[in-house]
């Protein structure tokens, strides 16, 4: 595999009338697309993880808002307009925290409150744009990130951030995957309990691109890094701060933790679509809290006795994180200054 090839797995798929998504609750056992013709559709698949990881969420709700424009348009009716702003809500509300969705969905407002006689060649051309600038970015991170990572022996992944969870190659999977072109590097994937992205997601992607990976428990990165394999933990993120505090999957923060505990350096990789600069530190970051029935055994589900609290996003303070990674460059050390600077480049 070159680092200039997009990876072989597309999680989204637009046609033109039709976004087909494919469904990432069955995978690897069974790759399954379904295709999707209007807004309450997309906003479903996101809200059920068919169609998962920032980036991705928000380039599906894009293409939903094309698809509600092509739904609700006409020429004789002037409130075609308050019917696509409905949809543009309700796919807002489809999951919380990872702030590619509105950043997205803000985006595609823009362009209709700016719109022409037929708006359907803007508003799609605009979602296009997005799904473009994304692999864009993703191959831009990646070459960065690589540059940081020419001694490393090992790096631990935490999630899924490939090409299943963004437009196309990955953020925090595409600098492995650049790392991985220039000189193999030993990549070790956490099981992300308990959605499994790692375990079901990630060391499939890249065994399609046949890229080795090794799969750990989540509950062995701290015996990984004490055994000295590893010099970096490399995630995405749902959604940074000013500060540089990093919203990701739950358990970033246990492995940014233990990473300081063993001198290893953990990386944040992002494009800039993922900094919330309304927000001042992570402490404004609402964390999603799923259902308990994701995480309790079917046994459990009616015990009255047992509970779940299944918060599947935490924040890693940026005190914890070495460098963040966006396609605009590279914050060494985000605690001192946060990542304003990337914002007005
Ligand atoms: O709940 P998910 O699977 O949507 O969470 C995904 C993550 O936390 C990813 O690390 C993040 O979105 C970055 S994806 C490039």
């Amino acid at each position: 595999m070159t680092n200039n090839k997009l990876s072989t797995v597309q999680s989204l798929q637009w046609t033109g009338h039709s976004l087909k998504v494919l469904d990432q609750r069955q995978l690897p056992e069974l790759i399954v697309y379904d295709d999707y013709v209007d807004a309450a559709g997309v906003a479903e698949a996101i809200k059920s993880m068919r169609v998962r990881g920032a980036p991705a969420i928000g380039i599906a709700a894009a293409y939903g808002v094309v698809l509600s424009v092509i739904g609700h348009y006409s020429g004789s009716n002037e409130h075609w307009k308050d019917a696509v702003h409905a949809d543009i809500e309700l796919l807002a509300k489809s999951r919380p925290t990872a702030v590619n969705l509105f950043w997205a969905l803000n985006r595609m407002k823009a362009v209709l409150a700016d719109v022409s006689a037929n708006p359907l060649t803007e508003v799609q051309a605009c979602a296009e744009s997005i799904h473009a600038d994304d692999i864009a970015a993703n191959y831009r991170m990646g070459e960065l990130g690589a540059d940081l990572l020419a001694n490393a022996k090992g790096i631990l992944t935490h999630c899924n951030t490939g090409a299943l969870a963004t437009g196309g190659y990955g953020t925090a999977l595409g600098v492995i995957r650049s790392a991985y072109a220039r000189k193999p590097i030993n990549i070790y994937a956490g099981e992300t309990r308990p959605w499994l992205q790692g375990q079901r997601l990630t060391v499939w992607e890249l065994g399609q691109d046949e890229v080795p990976v090794t799969l750990i428990a989540d509950s062995a990165a701290a015996w990984l890094m004490k055994s000295g394999a590893i010099d970096w933990v490399i995630v995405g993120a749902d959604r940074i701060a000013l500060n540089g505090d990093t919203a990701n999957k739950i358990g970033t923060y246990s492995l940014a933790v233990l990473a300081k505990q063993h001198n290893v350096k953990m990386m944040v990789v992002a494009p800039t679509s993922t900094i919330d600069g309304t927000i001042k530190s992570g402490d404004e970051i609402e964390i999603e809290q799923r259902e308990q029935r994701e995480l309790l055994p079917g046994c459990y589900q009616d015990n009255p006795y047992i509970k779940a609290w299944n918060p599947v996003f935490d924040v890693t303070p940026a005190e914890l994180i070495s460098a963040i990674i966006t396609e605009k460059g590279v914050v060494l050390t985000p605690a001192n200054g946060g990542v304003v600077g990337l914002l007005v480049v």
